[in-house]
């Protein structure tokens, strides 16, 4: 019998006791064990270390990444000015502008551990040109990431002229997700209309939904509810996003849980894009504030399939970010309350199992059978990987190492200091 490819020696796997011996071949995991006797052809020592599914990453501009500054800054720090200066770069879009920057926006997620990324594309141009560069770069990258591409109406389907014959262009021309925006329409009205246009093509082309929804702080924005509503009457449920719902932050409490229990009947998955959000909502407050999020501890307790998104890396609505998904759900546990020992680890599932259901990923974990895509992060459990940002150290897909990371070493008086205390969340 042959040697395996590639044996990961103690392995920390979430609700595990003993470490884990994981052992694949021809590209799938064939067992995890106590401790396998096969020597593989490469040997991991993953010493203790968690070792996940990879990160999906349900939300990210990929059109727009690292343009932060050009032609200009957001100075106001709002969405709106955000939306103006992307208008302006928009006219300078070439082909190998946005393919050489989403490809080293992708190096930065799967280096970081994520193998899964949705990417919404503004299709708001005649010549659907950042559309047509990333289908070319889905299939020049499937060998580090699975790409999924949404075709992003972002000035409107109503509003920019042609929006919806646009819209279905880019479905012809290989988007997998059909997008909206309909808080950024002219009127509810329009928003409500642009919301039907979403649903007829998605019948049409047989594809999923995923719309940007109420991503404002004005709690009069309520399209979660028609899209939910819609869902259910259509015979959506399970494939439809819901992205930000940020309004939800402001409503009233009572129609807040009015919500939420039907966001659950139409078996919506709400995308929150923490990173963005901190700094885009509450700009018109003075104080206090709000913080702007999405109610994802509500969601999660009602049942609500809640996924963490990166949304923007340095662009002009965010000017920071470095692909991290540890990072987005770093801040989204501190502004959501999540704080509590099993909200943590709630978590990061959002970075993990969450977001695989809404990509709909079969053999998704790390289990016999399943295809050997894992990540060796430099922590021992979750929420320490939370706490410290971790580092992945391998990231492996199809049981072969796409990327790694030589992991930091801190010395004082030459004494190494490692940033974690041994017994504490272990
Ligand atoms: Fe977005």
């Amino acid at each position: 019998m042959k040697n395996p490819d590639l044996v990961i020696r103690k392995a920390k796997l979430p609700g595990q006791a003993n470490l884990q011996d994981i052992v694949v071949k021809d590209g799938r995991i064939t067992s995890v064990s106590d401790r396998a006797a096969e020597k593989g052809k490469n040997e991991i020592d993953a010493g203790g270390r968690l070792v996940s599914p990879p990160f999906v990453d349900p939300h990210v501009h990929l059109d727009a990444v690292l343009t932060v500054g050009s032609p200009r800054y957001n100075l106001s720090g709002t969405l709106i000015e955000g939306i103006r200066i992307w208008g302006e770069r928009k006219d300078e879009l070439t082909t190998a502008d946005v393919k050489k920057r989403a490809a080293e926006a992708i190096r930065w997620e799967v280096v970081q551990g994520t193998q899964y990324i949705r990417t919404h594309v503004d299709i708001c141009d005649p010549d659907l040109t950042a559309l047509h560069a990333l289908v070319e770069l889905k299939k020049e990258v499937k060998d580090i990431v699975e790409l999924q591409i949404v075709a992003f109406p972002q000035d409107g389907i109503i509003r920019y002229p042609g929006g919806a014959v646009l819209l279905e262009k880019a479905l012809a021309a290989g988007a997998d997700v059909v997008g909206g925006i309909p808080h950024h329409e002219r009127t509810r009205e329009d928003g409500l209309e642009s919301l039907d246009i979403v649903f007829k093509l998605a019948g049409e082309y047989n594809k999923d939904i995923d719309v940007h929804t109420d991503e404002t702080d004005d709690d009069h924005s309520r399209f979660a509810e028609y899209l939910a509503a819609k869902t259910i009457k259509e015979g959506f449920k399970g494939s439809v996003a819901a992205s930000h719902t940020t309004a939800m932050h402001s409503y009233n409490n009572p129609y807040a849980f009015k919500l939420i229990g039907l966001l659950k009947e139409a078996g919506i998955n709400v995308i929150t894009n923490p990173l963005d959000n901190i700094a885009l909502q509450g700009r018109f407050d003075t104080y206090p504030k709000r913080r702007g999020l999405t109610r994802v501890k509500e969601l999660l307790a009602a049942g609500v399939n809640v996924a963490i998104g990166h949304d923007s890396i340095m662009d002009p609505w965010y000017p920071l970010g470095r692909g991290s998904m540890l990072e987005a759900a770093f801040m989204c546990l501190n502004v959501t309350h999540m704080t509590g020992y099993e909200e943590m680890e709630q978590i990061f599932d959002a970075l993990t199992y969450n977001p695989a259901r809404i990509f709909r990923l079969e053999g998704y974990g790390i289990e016999a059978g399943n295809p050997a895509n894992m990540i060796i992060l430099n922590a021992g459990s979750k929420i320490n990987a939370l706490r410290q940002g971790a580092e992945a150290l391998y990231v492996i897909k199809e049981g072969r190492v796409v990327a790694r990371t030589e992991p930091a070493r801190r010395y004082c008086r030459e004494e190494e200091v490692r940033l974690e205390v041994p017994g504490i969340y272990e």
